[in-house]
């Protein structure tokens, strides 16, 4: 929605890109990720107003952030006595642990909503929403809310989805991904120790980011803390070292099904050799 929190979930915020109108903005509440407290007192102040609370199940854009125990659950039952929907954003997450949504397999809510991308479209341009009959209603045809375009449905992005699902489901190279991802997490944090360098890698299951602190990243105020000169230090050697990680502090990086143990070891060698470089 690219709707910046002002000072404080209550205030109204800022657009976060330009092109974005101040009605737009207007329609939107900011809280922080994993901060309960905030998301039940934008409902005690906005109380019916607020239709729905969309939020990544497990945050990637600010890094890779997994949700605090019981996070996911407080928001379903905040939404559910306040009579708003739960919308699960899992253009990231979904079919990237394991053969289903992140909801359904680890956060044990059910969404009334739920959108997908990326990994549905093995490559191609594929978004889908889905959710309970209820809501799914709403769209045209059936309903009254227009949703249409000139690629809905697109046969071509429609086959690469549902052949990328068969190899997945057929394949389920999911623990294995999920066993590379905490080796190659353990590993960057163990080096960056031994060389007295905060940097903290997160990991969830093949998805990782390097965040430049020592401190437990929860929330989008702890990764902008981060040291973001020092990552792009780490990120031009690695390049260097012909290895490409995300250029942003707040993006995360993934572990694929075509990833072997060599290239975690290539990894942590060329991390190991980068560390060398830098000053303690
Ligand atoms: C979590 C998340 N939601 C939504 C989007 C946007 O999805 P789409 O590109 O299908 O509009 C992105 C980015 O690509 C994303 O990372």
């Amino acid at each position: 929605m690219l709707v910046k929190s002002g000072s404080g979930v209550l205030t109204m915020g800022a657009s976060s890109s330009a092109g974005v109108t101040p009605g737009a903005v207007a329609d939107t509440l900011v809280a922080p990720y994993n901060d309960l407290e905030a998301v039940a007192a934008a409902f005690r102040r906005h109380g019916k107003s607020i239709a729905a609370v969309i939020v990544e199940p497990v945050a990637g854009n600010m890094g890779l952030v997994p949700p605090a125990r019981g996070f996911l659950k407080g928001l379903r039952a905040l939404t559910a006595r306040h009579g708003a929907l739960l919308i699960c954003d899992e253009v990231i997450n979904g079919f990237r642990f394991g053969f289903s949504s992140y909801s359904a397999l680890y956060g044990g809510v059910t969404p009334d909503l739920i959108t997908l991308g990326k990994v549905i479209g093995g490559g191609l341009p594929l978004a889908a929403i889905g959710g309970k009959a209820k809501w799914m209603r709403q769209l045209a045809p059936d309903g009254p809310v227009y949703q249409a375009g000139t690629l809905s449905g697109n046969p071509l992005a429609v086959a690469a989805g549902l052949a990328t699902l068969d190899v997945l489901e057929r394949e389920q190279p999911y623990a294995r991904m999920a066993d590379l991802g905490s080796a190659l997490a353990v590993g960057v944090s163990t080096i960056a120790a031994e060389h007295g360098l905060p940097i903290t890698c997160q990991s969830f299951n093949g998805v990782f980011t390097p965040f430049c602190t020592d401190r437990p990243v929860t929330n989008l105020a702890d990764a902008k803390s981060c040291d973001t000169a020092l990552y792009a230090k780490v990120f031009h050697g690695l390049l260097d070292r012909g290895i490409y990680i995300a250029p942003s502090q707040f993006e995360c990086n993934f572990v694929s099904a075509a990833h072997a143990e060599r290239d975690v070891d290539a990894f942590l060698s060329a991390f190991e050799a980068v560390c060398r470089t830098l000053p303690a």
